[in-house]
Parts: C-alpha cells; structure tokens; sequence
C-alpha cells in the first residue's frame, strides 16, 4: 500500500499523462486534485492516443477508480464530452469515476471573463481560455458555485441570478455589452448537464479515507507544473491553483500526516507553454531539434511550447517545495543525436551567480544561465528496456542530472508508449 503524488516539477507538460498511466495500473484509486480542463494529459495505448483535460488519467485502467477532488474547477462540457469520447472508445467509467460535490464549477461566463480579461492585459499571461483564473477567483471571493450547489434545486436559481447579475454589471460597466448572459441559457444547460453527472457524484475525501483505511494504494495526480503553483510558481505567470504537492491535501480532504511519497515528472530538458520568464530557453537549432523531435505542441490548445535545456535550479527548487522523493525523468530519447547537451547549473544576474532558483518573474527575466556541458549520444534509445542497455553517455546525463536535481531517479521515460519506460 503507498499514498503518492505524482507533480509537475516543470512549467506543465513534463509528461505526466503517461506516467501517471503507468503507476494507475498499481493504484486502486487516482484523484486529481486543482486545475481545471486546462491540463492536456496525453495517453498513448498501442498508438491509440488519449488526450483528457478533465477526467483523472487513472480512468484508462478498469480496475482503478477514479476521482476529482474538492480543488479541481470542474468543467462540465469538457467531462461530457470526454466520457464521449472514451464511451467510442469502449471505455465506460461509470461506477469507477467520481466527483466531489465540493468542487467548483467552471460556468460560461467564467471562460468569457477569462478571454476578456487576457485580451485587456498588457503584459498577457498566455490563460487557455478555460476559465481557471475566473472560476478559482470566485471561489475565494466566496460567490463560486459548487456541484453541490447545482444539485440543490432551492438554491441553485438564487446563487446563479447573484453571479449573472454580478456578472452583466461587471460585463456592461468594463466593456459596454448589456445583458451578457442569460439566466434561462445557464440555469436550463446546467439542470440538464447535472441530471446526468448527479450519478458521478460522491464525498472524495471519504472515499480517499476508505481506501486508506483498507490499506489501498492512492496515487494523486497533479495537473500543470510546479512553475505555474499560484504560490511558488512564475508569478504572475501562472495558473489560478496549487499545483505543487501541499494542493493534495487542500484540494481533496487527506491529511499530510498520510502521504507517503513524492514522485516528480521532469522532462529531460524544459518546455513552456503560455509567457513568462524562461532562462534557459533557446531560439537555435537545438531549440528547433527538441521542439520537432519532442512534437512540442501544447495539448490542450494546439500552441507550439518554447524549448531550453535542463535547468538545475528549477529541479531543486521543485525537489525542495514539493519534497520530492524521486523523478521520472521523461522524454529522454528526445535528446539523442545532439553532439553535446548543456545544463543550466547557475543563473547570472547582475554581478551575481545566483544558485538556487527564485520565482521572481522580474529577476528571472534578467537571468542568463550557467552551463556545464556533457557529451550527447547517437544512438535511438527508444526500445531500450534495460538500465544497464542504454548508451554510457545517456547514463552519464542521468547521475549528473541526479547530482545537481539532489534527487534520484526512479523511471526514465524513453518514449510514448506504456511500455517504453525503465524501472533505474
Ligand atoms: P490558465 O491555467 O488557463 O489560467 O493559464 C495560465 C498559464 O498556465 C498559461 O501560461 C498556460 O499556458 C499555462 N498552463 C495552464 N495549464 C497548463 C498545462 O496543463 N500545461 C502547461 N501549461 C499550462
């Protein structure tokens, strides 16, 4: 039995789906615990691929039971139409997929609001336009709506007229269009849509608490990156929730007492989709290399993601805010038949080197990093299923990685596939 949390240690898109897919198989129950349908967990099962926004990765295995924790901002379409997808797939998770009635729901008008204000920002944050920011931000202005709230049938028409009136005021004072939304729209959409999502719902945090008291095997699977933690991440470049490992305890109702482990998913190199400060990012033909060769697409809304090395800084501060316990290292195989591969060991700022990471967007903007460089291999790793199989050099690249990250690795992902991965 083990409670583990499987985070981001990057800025989102370490690969995280598969991994999170791979350790499913040994957990009984996989919980999500922030964001919203703004994550993109790609799946890949005998070349079929999964792309799931909303519903837990965990859903793929049958015998795993899957839930959204109270942290989540869940968005109804993109679960609808998820289960759709996965229904023509012949895969049907009634009975083994649940939701918190404590979640807050992502309504229409938060993924108005949230392209409203993007296009009204200056220094844009680069938001999927999937109304996180919005609906996290009612949330703790205490006017959110909750599942539960859907479900009350007494209460549900007074807290939504609140937020549409709310809403059109805001709507007709900052932009001049007058009654923006329809009570009738919103109010008819959602008695239908939770109609049909009522059979999903379920308390979370008991259910993680039976699990745990039979001795079961959880795995918490986060959304997004360290980098892009409201709290630890690139402020303000960043998503709306804590997407660092201290968001289980909050966003589903364990207790940290109960947590057992931290795995960390990092890339081999680094990525970013959206803005913000990147030191180590590159504008070369490397950068063009593991942009192609990684098929560095953001999932969830088609951009191209930015492309650097390996930071170390990023790995030890990610090792240190989320206790990381171990890595899987991913997408390795990406960087074979480079001649040599750098890592970022320091920032240079000002007169300074800096060491440790520090998420200050200002400071990193100003940042250019230090380099230690290794030699690269040419070889195709991407069938390799033994530790001991893959190319010296590769093996070099990972003990130094685990040097300068303070952190060991367990799983070296070297392709897409469930079964490219390597058990160190
Ligand atoms: P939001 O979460 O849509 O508000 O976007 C805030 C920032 O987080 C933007 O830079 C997005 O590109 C980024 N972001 C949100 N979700 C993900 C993800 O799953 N992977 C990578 N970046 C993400």
């Amino acid at each position: 039995m083990s409670v583990r949390i499987a985070v981001g240690a990057q800025w989102g898109d370490e690969g995280k789906g598969k991994i999170i897919d791979l350790l499913s198989s040994r957990s009984y129950l996989v919980v999500r615990y922030q964001g919203g349908a703004n994550a993109g967990h790609t799946v890949k099962i005998n070349e079929k691929k999964f792309i799931l926004h909303m519903i837990p990765s965990g859903v793929l295995h049958e015998n795993t039971v899957s839930a959204i924790g109270n942290g989540v901002v869940f968005d109804y379409e993109s679960f609808i139409s998820e289960l759709d997808t996965l229904k023509m797939e012949g895969i049907n998770p009634e009975g083994r997929l649940f939701l918190s009635p404590y979640a807050h729901v992502v309504m229409p008008y938060h993924k108005e609001i949230d392209r409203a204000l993007e296009n009204s920002r200056k220094n844009k944050i680069g938001t999927t336009f999937k109304g996180i920011g919005p609906a996290y931000q009612d949330k703790i202005s205490r006017c959110g709506i909750r599942v539960a709230d859907i479900l009350d049938k007494d209460y549900f028409p007074i807290i939504l007229k609140n937020n549409i009136d709310l809403k059109n005021q805001m709507f007709e004072a900052l932009y001049r269009e007058k009654d923006k939304f329809d009570f009738n729209k919103i109010y008819n959409e959602c008695l239908e849509k939770f109609e049909f999502i009522k059979k999903y719902v379920k308390d979370v945090s008991i259910m993680i608490d039976e699990a745990y008291n039979q001795n079961k095997s959880i795995l918490f699977e986060g959304a997004q990156g360290t980098l892009l933690d409201i709290d630890h991440g690139t402020y303000p470049f960043v998503t709306s929730s804590n997407t660092t490992s201290g968001g289980v305890c909050t966003g589903t109702g364990i207790s940290p007492t109960r947590i057992d482990s931290v795995l960390g998913v990092m890339k081999a190199y680094t990525t970013r989709v959206g803005n913000g400060p990147f030191v180590t990012e590159l504008f070369d033909e490397v950068g063009k290399y593991l942009s192609d060769k990684g098929h560095e697409i953001g999932a969830t809304t088609g951009r191209p993601r930015r492309c650097g090395y390996y930071d170390a800084l990023i790995a030890r501060y990610s090792v240190r805010v989320n206790g990381i316990s171990s890595l899987a290292l991913t997408k390795i195989d990406v960087l074979g038949g480079l001649d040599k591969i750098k890592v970022c060991v320091g920032y240079k700022y000002k007169n300074e080197i800096l060491k440790e990471f520090v998420p200050v967007s200002n400071v990193l903007e100003k940042c250019e990093p230090v380099y230690e460089e290794l030699d690269g291999w040419k070889e195709d790793i991407s069938e390799i299923k033994n530790y001991n199989d893959l190319p010296l050099n590769t093996r070099k690249y990972i003990d130094y990685i685990e040097k300068v990250s303070n952190v060991p690795v367990e799983i070296v992902s070297v392709g897409p596939e469930r079964n490219q991965s390597i058990f160190k």
